[in-house]
């Protein structure tokens, strides 16, 4: 018997008290909407490539092809206005990112390539958006992509790019980090 496949993603972290800010402003947007599931505070993340159902042996190999980003400057961000994904039918209830100097789609962009060259991954034909996903629409509940103010204009630093594993389970995904390249140089 084969091992079941892990449910794998790369994404870049958020330091932890904007994720705390995140999460806060992710719950007053949840009490205004019955069909919204919030996000909790530590599965907050940029998600850069979601790379779906992966054989368990093959993440070393993954690993080190996320490497390719370990020389890139760290990314300088900053949190943006609320996002409906997608407008018309929205699933998530996203905050946009501003990526000054485009450093955060440059290293997307590098990670993309060299997953892809490994086999690991199928680039995405839209571009890159970069964005935090707050809250999630439940299932069968529709929700209307109403105005909403946005959260405070935090800047902040990211320099973690992270392999994650994503356990579906009863109250929500969980995310475990499997290894972890740190973007300017240091690796971890
Ligand atoms: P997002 O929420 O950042 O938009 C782990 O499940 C992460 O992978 C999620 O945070 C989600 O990104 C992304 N993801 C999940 N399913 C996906 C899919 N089918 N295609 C693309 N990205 C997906």
């Amino acid at each position: 018997m084969t091992d079941p496949p892990l449910r794998l993603f790369v994404a870049l972290e958020v330091p932890a008290a904007v994720r705390s800010a995140l999460a806060a402003w992710g719950e007053g947007v949840v009490g205004l909407e019955a069909g919204l599931r919030p996000v909790a505070a530590d599965g907050l993340h940029v998600t850069l490539c979601f790379l779906g159902g992966v054989s368990a042996s093959l993440v070393p190999e993954i690993l080190a092809a996320c490497a390719v980003v370990e020389a890139r400057p760290a990314a300088e961000l900053s949190i943006g206005q609320p996002l409906w994904l997608p407008r018309r039918r929205p699933h998530v209830l996203a905050v946009s990112l501003s990526d000054a100097g485009g450093r955060l789609a440059a290293a997307q962009s590098l990670v993309a390539g060299a997953l892809a060259d490994g086999g690991f991954y199928e680039p995405e034909a839209r571009p890159f958006l970069p964005h935090v996903t707050v809250a999630r629409v439940r299932r069968a509940a529709r929700i209307r992509a109403r105005e909403l103010s946005a959260p405070e204009p935090t800047a902040f630093v990211g320099e973690t790019v992270t392999l994650f594993e994503s356990r579906l389970g009863g109250g929500g995904a969980r995310y475990e980090a499997l290894g972890s390249v740190a973007l300017g140089g240091r690796s971890g």
